[in-house]
């Protein structure tokens, strides 16, 4: 088996993340999204794996490089415009020839890993096999109808009126089959060409579609509730340790993480928080559910249920929470006496301030 990940597309909600770094790169629990795919794909014994990547491609390639940090070989697919899901198969179909293969959204979240699915896969062997989850919503995923035998009888994508509450998980195990269906289908009215369409071509031409449902946990983290959702999933499974320096005033309560090189000084922490390699911590009350990365100060401030991302740094900001601060970005006091804000925000950046 071979696979196929995605990480091209433009993550339009995450903006203005997606401005400046792929989706796919936004960090939980400090380590970029599809970091664990490649994991959980690599869990499977497949080694073969094809990226498609769009304009982020050099910042995908810098990280995830030939692949052999995660013990598989890489193949770059470069796709110029998001035109679909299906339209990924068809590029990849150089690589992927007639093996089967496992496709993986690169912003999906399946920390428990895929091996049960893969195994219901490789045990029957459909002609596809999708993944699916039951959801509050599901008119923001792609919606199966499915027979009492497991069979998918329908797949709608993003329907306004969902006819079940099973959405796709963004995991699907194909044999060659899915190619003639790729081959026969028309775009959608986005203009893309959708692999909810292929695999409905594949159940109208009789082709044995299963469905199997995901019991673990799963999160599409397209949008930024959705990341810090997931952040606290995953610092929730946190194992203490303090590699860093960490003074005499400071207290560390519950499991957190403090990377060698990090200081922590005259500091309250209560865990779970991870704190990056070369992040400085002063006069602060951090926690719970925060990830702090790399080489990010911290000084007179209170921060809980957050992501801060490489080189950040916050000053003086008394109850910050739920918050996402990008790399490099600088929060803190204005140099001019006034009591005013000055805001330095990119575009579709959203601020809310304590009223
Ligand atoms: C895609 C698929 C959709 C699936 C979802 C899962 O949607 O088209 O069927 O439910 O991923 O993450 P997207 O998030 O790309 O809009």
């Amino acid at each position: 088996m071979k696979a196929l990940v995605l990480s091209g597309g433009a993550g339009t909600r995450l903006r203005p993340f997606s401005y400046s770094m792929p989706k796919q790169l936004i960090p939980i629990v400090n380590k970029p999204v599809l970091e664990y795919a490649l994991e959980n794909i690599v869990a499977l014994g497949v080694t073969e794996i094809a990226v498609i990547v769009g304009d982020w491609a050099p910042q995908i390639a810098e990280v995830l490089g030939d692949g052999s940090r995660f013990g598989a070989r890489i193949t770059y697919v470069h796709q110029e415009r998001p035109l679909g899901l299906a339209h990924c198969v068809a590029l990849a179909r150089p690589f992927l020839g007639d093996d089967d293969f496992v496709m993986y959204l690169g912003d999906n979240m399946l920390p428990q890993g895929i091996g049960g699915i893969a195994e219901q896969f490789r045990t029957r062997r459909p002609d596809a096999q999708v993944v699916v989850s039951k959801v509050p919503d599901p008119r923001a995923f792609g919606v199966a109808e499915l027979a009492p035998d497991g069979s998918v009888m329908a797949l709608t994508e993003k329907p306004q009126q969902p006819r079940s509450d099973l959405a796709l998980i963004g995991v699907y195990f194909f044999t060659a089959a899915i190619h003639r269906a790729v081959a026969a289908i028309d775009p959608s009215a986005r203009g893309e060409l959708e692999i909810t369409d292929a695999i409905q071509w594949l159940v109208s031409h009789g082709f044995d579609v299963r469905a199997g449902e995901y019991d673990g946990y799963w999160k599409d983290t397209g949008q930024a509730d959705d990341v810090l959702e997931c952040n606290r999933r995953l610092l929730g499974e946190l194992t203490a340790r303090i590699d860093g320096e960490v003074d005499g005033t400071s207290e560390i309560i519950g499991p957190v993480v403090i990377e060698a090189g990090a200081r922590v000084l005259r500091s309250r922490i209560v865990g779970p928080v991870v704190i990056g390699a070369g992040s400085v911590v002063e006069d602060s009350r951090i926690g719970p559910d925060v990830s702090i990365a790399d080489d990010c100060v911290l000084r007179a401030t209170q921060l809980a249920d957050s992501i801060v991302m490489t080189g950040a740094s916050i000053t003086q900001v008394p109850g910050l929470h739920g918050s996402l601060i990008g790399r490099s970005a600088s929060v803190g006091p204005s140099d001019h006496a006034q009591a005013h804000h000055r805001l330095v925000v990119g575009d579709h950046t959203r601020v809310e301030v304590a009223a």
